[in-house]
């Protein structure tokens, strides 16, 4: 009976600190920063853990078996970090909160974005989808994003340059895809940008003018651009 009497002290122990926090940690999860922060990683949770508090801006549930959580986050209406990283998703969950600032969905099996999926996230800057199978992004599917500063696409199985990227874009990974075409005038819509990551093998030539007409991007590595045939990643930086 020792360890019922020990599970039943502990129970005392921990229990009195509760009515201390501000809102309650849902269980198994872990919330640092007086609740501001709830990680509820790594759990094999198939849906979103209950009783999250609604006043939660950084959550993440990364690293668990969730394969849809449709309209479930657009209570927290002050949430501005989330991830779903390595999760079952097929797709982009249908409402997130508007207030989102950075949304990670990673290591995910998402195939396609819609034109509707992420167009109510003014307020995002941070998109990271790397290494989901997205063989294509509908026009205008990120079009409206435009504080949109970081947008990670590595890893897909995309062959062209998404189409009317916000020209807030600063860093655009499109690495580990076969992006077979530059799209010239895309790419000079967007003015502050300052690294391209592609993959230069896929490409079927850098057109010659590639540089010229784009005073403000020089090629980091020139022979890379040179030939393109050479199983490398090209970049480009900001001359500035
Ligand atoms: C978006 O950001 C602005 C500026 O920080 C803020 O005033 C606004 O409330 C945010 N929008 C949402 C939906 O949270
Ligand atoms: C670039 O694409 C080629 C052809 O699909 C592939 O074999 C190579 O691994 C890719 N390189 C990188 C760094 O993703």
């Amino acid at each position: 009976m020792l360890w019922f009497r020990c599970g039943v002290l502990l129970f005392f122990c921990v229990c009195p600190l509760a009515p201390l926090m501000t809102s309650p940690c849902p269980a198994s999860c872990c919330c640092p920063r007086g609740g501001v922060l709830v990680l509820c990683e790594s759990l094999g949770l198939r849906s979103l853990p209950r009783s999250v508090p609604l006043s939660t801006s950084a959550l993440s549930v990364a690293r668990n078996q969730l394969c849809n959580v449709d309209h479930l986050l657009l209570p927290f209406a002050g949430l501005q970090e989330l991830s779903l990283s390595h999760n079952l998703l097929a797709r982009v969950p249908r409402g997130l909160p508007p207030s989102l600032e950075s949304l990670h969905l990673q290591e995910n099996r998402i195939t396609y974005i819609t034109s509707g999926s992420l167009r109510h996230l003014k307020n995002l800057t941070r998109l990271d989808l790397k290494d989901n199978r997205i063989r294509a992004i509908q026009p205008g599917a990120l079009e409206g994003l435009h504080k949109l500063q970081v947008l990670t696409l590595r890893g897909n199985e995309l062959t062209n340059l998404p189409p009317k990227l916000p020209p807030s874009l600063t860093d655009l990974d499109l690495s580990a895809n076969c992006v077979s075409m530059l799209d010239l005038p895309s790419l000079s819509t967007l003015v502050n940008l300052q690294v391209l990551k592609i993959n230069s093998s896929c490409l079927r030539s850098v057109p010659e003018s590639a540089f010229d007409s784009q005073p403000r991007l020089c090629c980091d590595k020139p022979s890379a651009c040179q030939s393109p045939a050479a199983p490398s990643d090209i970049f480009w930086c900001n001359r500035n």
